[in-house]
């Protein structure tokens, strides 16, 4: 195959300038335009809420090329697979999952097969794409993806694969196709990238710099989702707090709270808040507006300050907990929930249990609990790791145990309570059991009669599980 590519890298996938992000509108070349006349798309996603946007996006434009959406695999005409770089056994999935469509494309060779996300950022992952799996025809980064047209009709037109990544990224895409998954709950980015580099993450080089969306796109945006009934909407960031800092010099992630709730969609949340700079304009926008829910993800990663500096996460255990300690005061009844990583290299037993301390004293709702994964190309990949796997993984337990002790002790609270619920499904086993989420994020399953998806519920809880609730619908 000729080389007309260029392979992703890492290094300056790093490198950052202080230039502002580039605001550019997207349109489709009318030559693309019936490319998928009486074809069909599956997506299939895995990650954060960052992929599920995007996978929104990939499917807003194949439905733009005229492709119609096809519930499974088997009968698509071109599979994209979105997929996640943060942790070894993602990637694993992955790569099996290409595995077993090998099969598929040698019964159909007309099939089209396109790989996109973070995996794709990846140097090494990209050339093992092209050498090892050959069934795989479209190789597309986590900026690419508005050049899915053109790489499709390049599939079409030559008969040959087609690899477009760039590693790096200053501009932020705007009226680009969506067709959302969710009909009464939408995720709304607010900014990509991320510039903290925490120590263990590849998400600042697969996602690129901090890019805000301007102010009048976000709410221009929700305006629409208020206008087409949406119930629920999560800003998504991966830094939230650093919203509009590259952009703007008097416009934050506070104002934009605020601006956003007063448009008056019922349900408010927002994804994911660094610990680092969360102000008190935040806190303020949040006590004004009752429709931001009682919810916030503060992810603490280390309950231990030396951990804590060799992961650059630019707070101390104290600062940590000083945060933590105000935001529980001033916003009472808020539930609570974390991100936790064990064996980062050089945690000590002695770091492992100021972990468990800072889980003791904060009492998270929940925790995401996860081994440190060495991710190629980050710094904390070649630092020296000497714990076993056996002690990193009697960690986790032992993490896990203290955050399931928690989670059911905050539920205890809702026991007999009548909860506000946004009915998200039915379930499939058995009659008249729904599902949904209370203002807090808590899980609650419960029965009920003439009961829509996507209405909101009071049930009363009967009986409180450590990660969810059961109850019965009170009639309406
Ligand atoms: N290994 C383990 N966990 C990781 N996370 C991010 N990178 C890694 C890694 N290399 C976790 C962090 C982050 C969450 C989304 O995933 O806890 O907050
Ligand atoms: Fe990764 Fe840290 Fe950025 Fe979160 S803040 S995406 S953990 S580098």
């Amino acid at each position: 195959m000729k080389k007309d590519y260029k392979l992703p890298d890492l290094s300056s996938a790093r490198r950052r300038n202080k230039e502002k992000s580039e605001r550019v509108e997207f349109s489709i070349e009318d030559k693309y335009l019936n490319l998928g006349e009486g074809k069909k798309y599956h997506i299939i996603t895995h990650g954060c809420q960052a992929n599920q946007r995007d996978s929104e996006t990939m499917a807003g434009i194949m439905e733009a090329l005229g492709y119609t959406v096809s519930e499974s695999t088997d009968k698509a005409d071109v599979i994209i697979i979105n997929t996640c770089a943060i942790r070894q056994g993602a990637e694993e999935k992955v790569y099996g999952e290409i595995g077993a469509l090998k099969r598929q494309k040698m019964k159909n060779p007309d099939l089209v097969i396109a790989v996109g996300g973070c995996m794709t950022q990846e140097e090494n992952t990209v050339k093992n794409l092209i050498e090892k799996y050959r069934q795989v025809d479209i190789v597309f980064g986590t900026h690419n993806i508005t050049s899915l047209p053109e790489l499709l009709y390049g599939v079409y037109e030559s008969k040959s694969r087609k690899i477009e990544v760039f590693s790096k990224m200053g501009e932020v895409i705007e009226n680009v196709p969506v067709s959302r998954f969710g009909k009464h709950k939408a995720w709304v980015n607010i900014m990509y990238g991320c510039d903290k580099f925490c120590t263990y993450c590849i998400v600042p080089y697969t996602r690129g710099k901090e890019r805000s969306r301007r102010y009048e796109d976000v709410l221009f945006e929700v305006e629409e989702l208020k206008n087409q009934g949406y119930k629920e909407i999560c800003l998504l960031g991966q830094n939230v707090n650093a919203y509009g800092k590259d952009i703007y010099d008097d416009y934050d992630f506070g104002k934009l709270l605020n601006d956003v709730a007063k448009i008056g969609i019922p349900r408010v949340r927002f994804m994911t808040s660094h610990p680092w700079d969360f102000n008190d304009g935040m806190i303020e926008a949040i006590k004004n507006n009752s429709n931001i829910m009682p919810y916030i993800h503060l992810p603490l990663q280390s309950g231990n300050t030396d951990v804590l500096k060799k992961m650059n996460r630019r707070y101390t255990s104290e600062k940590y907990m000083e945060l933590f300690d105000k935001l529980k005061k001033e916003l009472p009844g808020f539930a609570f929930t974390t991100d936790i990583i064990v064996g980062f290299p050089t945690e000590s037993d002695e770091a492992f249990e100021d972990t468990l301390k800072m889980v003791d004293h904060c009492q998270y709702d929940n925790a995401f609990t996860f081994i440190f994964s060495p991710r190629e190309g980050t710094p904390a990949a070649s630092m020296e790791d000497h714990t076993p796997k056996e002690v990193k993984e009697e960690r986790l337990q032992r993490l896990n145990e203290k955050v399931a002790y928690y989670a059911n002790l905050n539920n205890q609270k809702f026991k007999d309570a009548t909860v506000e619920v946004l009915v998200d499904g039915i379930s499939k086993k058995k009659d008249n059991v729904y599902s949904g989420y209370t203002k807090e994020n808590k899980l609650v399953n419960f029965t009920g009669d003439n009961i829509e998806v996507g209405e909101f519920v009071m049930v009363k809880i009967t009986e409180v599980m450590s990660f969810s609730l059961n109850g019965v619908a009170i009639e309406k």
